[in-house]
């Protein structure tokens, strides 16, 4: 595929990479092929197509030249070989644990996970005979013991949605390559190859919902997976076109990449709003705790600095008075939204115990360091002065007595 520009910048890669308008009739924006189905010169070529033996577009659930335009620019973002498109992020991670797992084999996942995985991995391929098991990542000597001839996969979200913990990438591929056949497959969502690239820290495999910041603008549903080319022809050929036919829409493709070419100036203030809104957090006495990786006080404050850009969009905090302070602060927010997601141009705001995570019970939360309290904020892309305003006028609204002093006369006279 062209590519004008093979050693630019981020940006430059993600508005440019792979296209070139003379090839398509000047068209500035990449066209969309509305084709389920490609035209054959031959029967020869036909059937060379489907050996595998000639290269091109025969059917769209196997590739498409506007699916095929996104995932080379996303494999170009996140330092790949190749991409894989998917209609969902959960689509992206079926098939890449159907492809690379079979039955009697182990995969080691970290403690907290989005639901849906973690509800995949308990009533999906748990059911199949794939051993899983929970280890805490951070805790390298844990991995090390947990490590087994069976072990196949290892799995992580970092930072982990929705409590932010932080995994080492580097030092959990160097553990994982010393032992032949584990893949190391990282869910990069919350942060984008913007903010952090696990393939250059020695992932095999970077999985995303595409749902998120990298389209931005919460009108589809997608996800990636990028790998080596051999990995990324492996989940193409069985993960997507067999085990679960998850094909992204060229429709799609085309949004997501409209979306990936504000990528970096979104993801610059995402970063900075959230900043801001975590720190007026942290600073409310009505707040009992704040974790986001741009705070002083995040436990692995200088993990994130060491492999993140910037510390992300994402928020989760709880109020004193648990849930039920945290629902009336939801209740009155007039700004954020209430909604799952995230990652959109709207800031967002919900509660995981009770929606996205709701797949865990309350003793697996418990067990996975998901508080029942928690409130998780996506902080959009507002003007930031609005969104403290709107935080401030509902933590208003969460001040009892005992935490912040009645008025007194000398309050009201000030
Ligand atoms: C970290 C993470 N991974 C994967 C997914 C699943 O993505 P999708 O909703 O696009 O299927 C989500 C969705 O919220 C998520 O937050």
């Amino acid at each position: 595929m062209n590519n004008k520009h093979p050693a630019s910048g981020f940006s430059t890669r993600a508005i440019h990479h792979g296209y070139d308008p003379k090839d398509h009739h000047g068209a500035l924006v990449p066209p969309i092929y509305l084709s389920a189905t490609f035209a054959f010169p031959t029967a020869e070529y036909g059937a060379a197509c489907f050996a595998g033996e000639a290269s091109g577009h025969f059917y769209t659930r196997i590739s498409n030249p506007t699916l095929a335009l996104l995932e080379s620019r996303m494999a170009s973002l996140e330092n790949g070989e190749a991409a894989v498109a998917f209609s969902s992020g959960m689509g992206a991670i079926a098939a890449t644990f159907w492809t690379l797992l079979r039955p009697g084999d182990e995969i080691i996942v970290s403690q907290t996970l989005y639901g849906c995985t973690f509800a995949l991995l308990h009533h999906g391929i748990g059911e199949f005979g794939i051993q899983v098991r929970h280890v805490d990542l951070t805790d390298l000597a844990a991995l090390q013991a947990a490590l087994s001839p069976a072990t196949r996969m290892i799995y992580c979200e970092t930072p982990a949605n929705p409590n932010l913990r932080l995994i080492d990438i580097a030092a959990v591929a160097e553990l994982a390559h010393r032992q032949p056949n584990i893949t190391l497959v990282v869910d990069n969502t919350y942060c984008t190859p913007y903010l952090q690239r696990p393939l250059e820290l020695g992932a095999d495999v970077v999985v995303h919902s595409a749902t998120k910041y990298l389209s931005g603008h919460g009108d589809i549903t997608a996800g990636i997976a990028v790998s080596s080319h051999a990995l990324a022809q492996r989940i193409r050929l069985q993960g997507l076109k067999d085990l679960t036919g998850a094909v992204m829409s060229p429709q799609d493709a085309s949004l997501l990449m409209r979306g990936l070419k504000t990528l970096a100036l979104r993801m610059d203030r995402h970063c900075s709003s959230a900043q801001a809104v975590a720190e007026a957090l942290q600073a409310h006495p009505a707040v009992q705790w704040v974790t986001y990786p741009g705070l002083g006080s995040f436990p692995q404050y200088e993990l994130a600095k060491r492999q993140m850009k910037l510390p992300g969009g994402m928020i989760a905090f709880e109020l004193k008075g648990g849930i039920e302070m945290g629902r009336r602060f939801m209740n009155a927010l007039r700004l954020f939204t209430r909604a799952v997601s995230l990652g959109d141009a709207e800031s967002l705001a919900q509660h995981p115990a009770s929606m996205t995570h709701s797949t865990y019970t309350p003793e697996e939360r418990a067990q996975h360091g998901i508080s029942e309290g928690l409130v998780r904020l996506s902080v959009g892309l507002e003007d930031v002065a609005d969104l403290l305003a709107d935080v401030h006028q509902a933590l208003a609204k969460c001040s009892r007595p005992s935490v912040r002093p009645a008025a007194t006369a000398a309050h009201v006279l000030r």
